[in-house]
């Protein structure tokens, strides 16, 4: 025992270990467990164990899911949904209320079973996973209440399958199940096979709150349970996990007509601007990359620093990382706790012993006995080192320098993924300016990795699409139904005689008349229709990419003046599209020019009640370049459904119009020439859809898919996309002259929001 005088001179922690007793107590009753399925828990079947990652001691035993348990529970979900969805939104809203109040109840209970089968720091489960899950249940159960007035007219999905990874095991089944409940879908649920342990206690609160049986469902098991889940009848999958799984899964779904919200991994930067509050920018990368032992799929895991502050950010940074405690997940004085799993400290270990090897530099990050790794960072490391590329999913950053902003936002963007960001300045323009330009789904402005119910968390390209949290979350669990007729299917491509190449109709490509690459044509309509290819598209993609910066830069209102003036020459130029297109189509189509002309300075993000301090701004922005498919019903007004809110919300578009009716979309680029729609906006290549379509599935520089068609020819581009994670958006078959085919659900598709958190402080 030192003494007091020993203890006051060193200031040192003594051990303050959580009492576990209760928890303890409930696994010794429990013994092993089954699956919960139609309000019941299964007896246990072939069992695998779950431990403490910290001492490697048995926790419990828990069923290896089978093929045959899924479709139980997702039969038990079927069941249930119907008169769940039935149910007044008030009484949902209750059911979720009493999930909150009784996960406040038993918050410490929690805590220690969370932090016992992850191993992370009980101040984390206790301060931050357990709280936010409350705060979710009642955020929802506010949303169930309020479904029919916010979200008029829309409908919940059915049966949602959710699989979830073990870093945040209790909070990310509250980020799935409590907005799907408040929309009235009943879940089928697959906890990691790392941390089953508190969605097991979680299913004993929803038979304790009575919830109706069948409304929640939890089966346990590993990756092949979870790709029984994703192939049986369930409506939509959210997942989140590793990106490689996440591929795997949007390949998988491709033609399935089920919904799929992915959260994957990131590299997120962690910019600090010369001007930076340098303190409390080191204790930013603490709440970063050293929060739950690095284990966040939206860690600040790149360090980007100011040069000319390196050196002394550099000194704060180790001496504060010194100072953090390595130990017992279950003491209240650790700051890193252990990780989760043998395999996964065995993959940390080999990403640093790879980056080390192609020259960088490991200070701390020294591997303990057990499932602990220290701190750390790599520095030195160049940008194709391997620890600079991959996700490290452990508590090691990298550290590297810029000299302008510039090249910070360069170096920030440059990886595949775009989850999260934080960014730190004192200046507000310089700060708001690095925020608008990082490409990423959610940014942190001088603070990291805060998270609330009413914020959107999700992210962008290798990081997966659709969001989780807000009035963004709840979309992705509710769908607008839309009946009417089926779409053709194109009829085969007839090539034009001896090969022509047409004179007067071409492809329109960069504001200009071009002829199709391969110099063919294919019989339609009466005309050589241009035969685009590969090349076409990659020609489109590239003009549509340089005219982003200017479309972009006119902003809403001069958007909507574009728009209305290519109304103004629509009715002009009606007699030009007789035998294209009917009358009504193109009036339509003009009146579909002012509603998105009306829309395009309207659609707007909003500041959302998050936490107090804090600006939690959402706002929407354009995906980039986006692919449209057209349907081929309706040559113009479908073409131009799709055109005119991607083009309204700032995307630049390549365009694949009805394949056997391309002229109305043909005699269009005449009018787009001559509207000051800035050239490469609107690029328009006919050809085959279906190979023309996986061609821009495949290109690495289409943010966003919307395929109107159906059948394989949308498997097919789901198939390419599940490879470049491109969103897909299928509209479906509407009819594209009416009501039905406009509105915000277009708006939506053709943006994805952008959370801005702004703590307050003088
Ligand atoms: P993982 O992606 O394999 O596991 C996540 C979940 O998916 C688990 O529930 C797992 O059982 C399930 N799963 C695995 N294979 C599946 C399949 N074929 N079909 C359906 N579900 C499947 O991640 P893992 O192997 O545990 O971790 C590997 C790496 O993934 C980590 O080191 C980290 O880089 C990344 N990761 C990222 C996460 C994030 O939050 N973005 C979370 C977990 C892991």
């Amino acid at each position: 025992m030192p003494k007091v005088s020993e203890i006051m001179e060193s200031m040192e922690y003594g051990p303050a270990p959580e009492d576990a007793s209760a928890v303890r107590d409930w696994l010794r009753e429990r013994g092993s467990f089954g699956h919960f399925i139609a309000g019941r828990f299964t007896r246990p079947g072939e069992t695998f164990a779950t431990r403490d990652p910290s001492t490697g001691e048995e926790l419990a035993q828990v069923t290896q899911g089978t093929a045959r348990d899924i479709a139980k529970a997702v039969r038990a979900a079927r069941r249930a949904q119907r008169g769940w969805a039935a149910m007044p939104g008030h009484d949902r809203a209750r059911f979720l209320y009493a999930i909150a109040r009784t996960i406040q109840k038993r918050e410490r209970f929690l805590s220690v079973l969370e932090t016992l089968d992850n191993g992370k720091p009980i101040r984390e489960s206790r301060d931050i996973d357990v709280p936010l899950v409350v705060r979710h249940f009642y955020h929802h159960a506010g949303w169930a209440e309020l479904l029919e007035s916010e979200f008029p007219g829309h409908l919940a999905l059915g049966v949602c399958g959710q699989i979830i990874p073990w870093n945040f095991p209790l909070l990310m089944l509250a980020w799935k199940v409590a907005p799907a409940l408040a929309a009235g879908n009943t879940v089928v649920l697959k906890p990691a096979e790392y941390t089953p342990l508190t969605a097991l206690a979680f299913a004993e609160i929803c038979a304790h709150v009575g919830l109706p049986a069948g409304v929640v469902n939890i089966v346990t098991g590993d990756g092949e349970t979870g790709a029984a889940l994703v192939q049986a009848p369930v409506d939509k999958i959210a997942f989140t996990g590793s990106t490689e799984v996440g591929r795997g899964i949007a390949r998988a779904l491709a033609g399935s007509g089920k919904r799929l919200t992915l959260e994957l991994g990131g590299k997120s930067p962690f910019v600090v601007m010369e001007d930076a509050d340098l303190d409390a920018a080191v204790e930013g990368v603490v709440d970063s990359i050293w929060f739950n032992q690095g284990q966040v799929c939206c860690a600040g895991s790149r360090i980007l620093v100011a040069e000319s502050v390196a050196s002394r950010f550099e000194t704060l940074l180790r001496a504060r990382m010194e100072k953090l405690r390595l130990g017992a997940p279950l003491d209240k004085s650790t700051d890193v706790g252990a990780i989760v799993d043998p395999v996964q400290k065995a993959r940390i270990l080999s990403i640093l012993d790879r980056a080390t090897a192609a020259g960088a530099e490991l200070v701390g990050g020294d591997a303990a006995p057990g499932c602990f790794i220290a701190p750390g960072y790599l520095r030195n490391i160049a940008p194709a080192n391997p620890g600079m590329i991959e996700e490290i999913f452990g508590p090691i950053a990298t550290l590297s320098t810029f000299r302008t902003p510039d090249e910070a936002v360069e170096l920030a963007n440059n990886t595949r993924y775009g989850l999260a960001a934080s960014v730190w300045s004192e200046s507000a323009t310089v700060a708001t300016d690095l925020a608008a330009r990082i490409k990423a789904g959610v940014v942190w402005v001088n603070c990291a990795n805060t998270f609330d119910a009413a914020a959107p968390f999700g992210g962008v390209r290798d990081s997966g699409y659709g969001r989780e949290g807000g009035r963004e979350g709840m979309l992705d669990y509710l769908s607008v139904p839309v009946s009417a007729p089926r779409e053709t299917a194109p009829a085969g491509i007839i090539p034009a005689e001896g090969q022509a190449i047409d004179r007067t109709v071409k492809l329109y490509i960069g504001g200009a008349q071009k002829r199709p690459d391969g110099g063919t044509s294919y019989a339609a309509q009466d005309e050589l229709i241009p035969l685009g290819n590969r090349k076409d598209i990659r020609n489109a993609v590239e003009a549509a990419q340089s005219a982003l910066a200017k479309w972009q830069g006119l902003g809403g209102h001069g958007r909507a003046q574009v728009l209305y003036f290519l109304a103004e020459n629509l009715a002009q130029a009606r007699a030009e599209f007789a035998g294209y297109a009917s009358v009504d189509e193109v009036d339509a189509v003009i009146r579909r020019c002012f509603f998105y002309a009306g829309f395009a300075d309207k659609y707007d993000g909003a500041t959302v009640s998050a936490r107090p301090g804090h600006l939690c701004h959402v706002q929407p922005e354009p995906h980039g370049v986006m692919g449209l498919i057209a349907p081929n019903a309706a040559p113009l007004a479908g073409f131009m459904s799709l055109v005119l809110p991607a083009i309204a919300m700032g995307n630049a578009v390549v365009a694949i119009p009805a394949q056997d009716r391309p002229m109305a979309a043909l005699t269009l680029a005449k009018v787009l020439a001559c509207s000051d729609v800035p050239g490469g906006v609107v690029n328009i290549v006919t050809g085959p859809r279906d190979a023309l379509a996986t061609a821009l599935a495949a290109h690495d520089g289409v943010s966003a898919i919307w395929h109107a068609g159906q059948g394989e020819g949308v498997a097919e581009v789901q198939r390419t996309a599940a490879d470049t994670l491109i969103p897909v958006w299928t509209p479906g078959p509407r009819d594209w002259g009416d009501l039905h085919a406009q509105g915000r659900e277009f708006l939506r598709a053709a943006s994805r929001t952008k959370t801005i958190w702004l703590p307050y402080g003088a």
